[in-house]
């Protein structure tokens, strides 16, 4: 593993590994307290961010090492001098990059040119930090991640993607539930289809809500991601059907809720549920820093 950009790019061995080093690190913290000592992480950022950043920037911390956040300070990568120079001066300088950026293609450029690993923190097209942190806290609550049924419900976006896919790859059966107009993208679902069968994983793509029966955990994300203006007020009678609230998950019987948040309460989610016994959602924002740290001690030569 050279890089992380998306999780297709891993084997189930890889994945169940990086899962199983982020339970032993949030087990132990102190064994892994000086892996990154002397090391310099870059994590750049062309869109906003809370968890990420944080976690990224306290976990590195964690294991010895220093993280430098680069914001927009000087526009958008590319702009002030090309992508090549960004990853090649970089390269010169830290162990590894962390971006967070607007355009997939963004990522693909810096990794031709970087000579350290690069990881994705979220693009246009996948958020894989995101989904092993989902599976690490997934893997808390269910004993074997192949039998557990995930249901999407909402907007078909990057987080969606990566879950379809990371989930085909661990066995599992995942779906995604979307209004119609809102389904993940076509390509991306033929890709999780072929995972799934390569893995015996299930890849169930739907509009309608009693698709939700007999799912273990149910998964929201905001129904406007980052880089679309449109108002949530704009889209919430389209969306509002799909909202995860208590009558959901007693009705289709859901035994967890999930969301990668920021949550907008009360659009896609209900404050009760998001506060409620059957949100693990706060472990699951715990989880980045211990899955991403993983991550960082999967591809960086260390202690
Ligand atoms: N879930 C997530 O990536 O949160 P941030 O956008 O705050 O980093
Ligand atoms: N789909 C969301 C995820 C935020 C963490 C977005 O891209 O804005």
């Amino acid at each position: 593993m050279n890089h992380l950009l998306t999780l297709q790019d891993l084997s189930r061995e890889q994945i169940l590994g990086i899962l199983d080093l982020a339970k032993n690190i949030k087990a132990d913290p102190a064994r892994y307290a000086t892996t990154l000592t002397g090391k310099s992480i870059v994590t750049l950022f062309e869109k906003p961010s809370l968890r990420t950043r944080v976690t990224f920037d306290i976990g590195v911390n964690r294991l010895g090492g220093h993280a430098v956040y680069l914001d927009q300070q000087n526009g958008a990568i590319g702009n002030r001098e090309s992508i090549k120079d960004y990853a090649k001066n970089l390269s010169r300088w830290c162990e590894a990059i962390v971006a967070r950026v607007y355009s997939h293609k963004t990522l693909q450029e810096l990794c031709r040119y970087a000579s350290v690993p690069v990881v994705n923190s979220l693009c246009d097209l996948y958020h894989p930090c995101q989904a092993l942190a989902d599976f690490q806290t997934i893997a808390e609550n269910y004993s074997d991640l192949s039998q557990v049924k995930l249901a999407y419900v909402g907007d078909g976006n990057n987080v969606t993607h990566s879950l379809m896919l990371g989930g085909a790859i661990l066995g599992m059966e995942v779906a995604a539930i979307c209004p119609m107009g809102s389904s993940p993208d076509a390509q991306v679902v033929l890709k999780a289809n072929e995972l799934a069968k390569a893995n015996g994983g299930k890849i169930v793509v739907s509009d309608s809500l009693d698709a939700l029966a007999g799912y273990d955990v149910v998964y929201g994300d905001t129904w406007v991601s980052m880089g679309d203006d449109t108002p949530l007020e704009q889209v919430k009678e389209r969306f509002a059907p799909y909202q995860i609230n208590q009558q959901m998950l007693d009705r289709y019987g859901i035994g967890h809720v999930l969301h990668c948040q920021p949550a907008h309460r009360e659009f896609e989610i209900t404050s009760a549920v998001m506060d409620g016994p059957q949100s693990i959602i706060f472990d699951q924002a715990e989880n980045r820093m211990h899955a991403q740290n993983a991550v960082l001690l999967s591809l960086i030569q260390h202690d």
